[in-house]
């Protein structure tokens, strides 16, 4: 994992985007340095509110787990301990960190319960006497209950369906503006995080290889990994479409290749992407990309004719996204205009049209 720097604000929520095997959810653990004790971190530092985390002792660094910054992990809903009821896990998540009695412990669960709409009539109930939903909630609200200043939620609606994938990225919308807190939110799903992100990370191969804000990103994704995760997503409004997918695996991270981790696999690799590593550039003000073809200029445009073969079609490419992923534009089109327009059918149509 190199080159992988970005900021969460209080109240924002950072996307991080990137398909199995990307390593998304190693870096979380990087984040809470809770990878297994073989995993080495050479360099780098994760600071929280100007602490390092990487430099800091293992009480300190326990005091603040849990408490001012928590996590969700991956399938987390199936982590819940089967013996324990959910009223009891919740308030030992109290108890190791706030010097409160039992009743108190249990009034906050009570309350958070309620909060993620899992009910406080639930505080006695084993996991197994939960849906996959309620025990995600559950899982959402241990994350929570101590009122932390950043959450990481990895694949926090994966295994859902979409009913339950939309109440909770409701609730996380929800949470996240009345404790303004900020979060990272894990996915494979570009979907997920265009209903929620305000920033989004595109990471593979162990490096973060376009960050931009969620609407510049789904209208103008620049390197040729994002356009490819854009395409492989299908429009279901679209009469009929060619499905596109993208070839090959993502590399081994223990031993990537040289050059651009992507260059195996995009179709307008050039002799510099096999030995030199792009490097992530600003190329319009908080657009990032680390491509070679992709290449900054002052006035805040992108200039993509560095490649050999002149003008690229990857401009093109970009314009076709935005005709094609409808559910991702209106996931950023809501953010854009700060509220959730309900589009009846004649909208539709014409959205089709554009
Ligand atoms: N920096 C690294 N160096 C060596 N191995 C790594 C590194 N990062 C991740 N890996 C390994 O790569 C594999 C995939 O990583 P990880 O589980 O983090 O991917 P992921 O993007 O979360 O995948 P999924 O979407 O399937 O959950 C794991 O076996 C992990 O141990
Ligand atoms: S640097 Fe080269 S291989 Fe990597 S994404 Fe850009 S064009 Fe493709
Ligand atoms: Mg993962």
């Amino acid at each position: 994992m190199q080159d992988v720097t970005f900021d969460v604000g209080r109240g924002e929520i950072v996307g991080i985007a990137g398909e199995s095997g990307s390593g998304k959810s190693s870096l979380a653990l990087t984040l809470l340095r809770l990878l297994p004790r073989y995993a080495v971190v050479e360099r780098g530092r994760v600071l929280l509110d100007g602490e390092d985390l990487l430099a800091m002792g293992e009480d300190d660094l326990r005091r603040i787990r849990g408490a001012k910054m928590s996590y969700v992990p991956q399938a987390s809903m199936n982590a819940l301990d089967p013996v324990f009821t959910v009223g009891d896990q919740l308030a030992e998540a109290v108890l190791a960190h706030r010097d409160v009695g039992r009743e108190e412990a249990l009034r906050a669960a009570a309350e958070l319960l309620d909060e993620v709409g899992v009910g406080r009539d639930r505080l006695g109930s084993y996991p197994h006497e939960l849906s996959g939903g309620q025990r995600q909630r559950v899982a959402i609200a241990m994350a929570l209950i101590n009122s932390p200043e950043l959450v990481i939620l990895d694949e926090p609606t994966t295994a859902l369906d979409v009913i339950v994938q939309a109440q909770i990225l409701r609730l996380l919308e929800d949470l996240r503006a009345r404790h303004n807190m900020g979060m990272i939110l894990i996915t494979h799903d570009l979907s997920v995080i265009a209903e929620l992100a305000d920033t989004v990370i595109i990471y593979y191969g162990g490096r973060v290889v376009e960050r931009a804000p969620a609407v510049e990103l789904y209208r103008n994704p620049l390197h040729p990994y994002t356009q490819a995760l854009l395409k492989a997503f299908p429009d279901v409004r679209a009469r009929r479409q060619r499905f596109s997918f993208l070839p090959g695996s993502p590399p081994n991270l223990a031993d990537p290749p040289p050059g651009c981790p992507f260059h195996p696999r995009c179709p307008y690799a050039f002799d510099r992407c096999r030995t030199e590593v792009p490097r992530l550039r600003e190329v319009s003000p908080g657009h990032w990309v680390a491509c070679h073809l992709v290449r900054g200029d002052a006035d805040g445009r992108a200039d993509l004719r560095e490649g050999p073969e002149g003008v690229l079609p990857v401009l093109q490419g970009a314009a076709e996204q935005d005709n094609r992923h409808q559910a991702i534009r209106e996931g950023g089109r809501r953010r854009e205009h700060g509220h959730r327009p309900r589009r009846g059918g004649r909208a539709r149509r014409r959205d089709r049209q554009r």
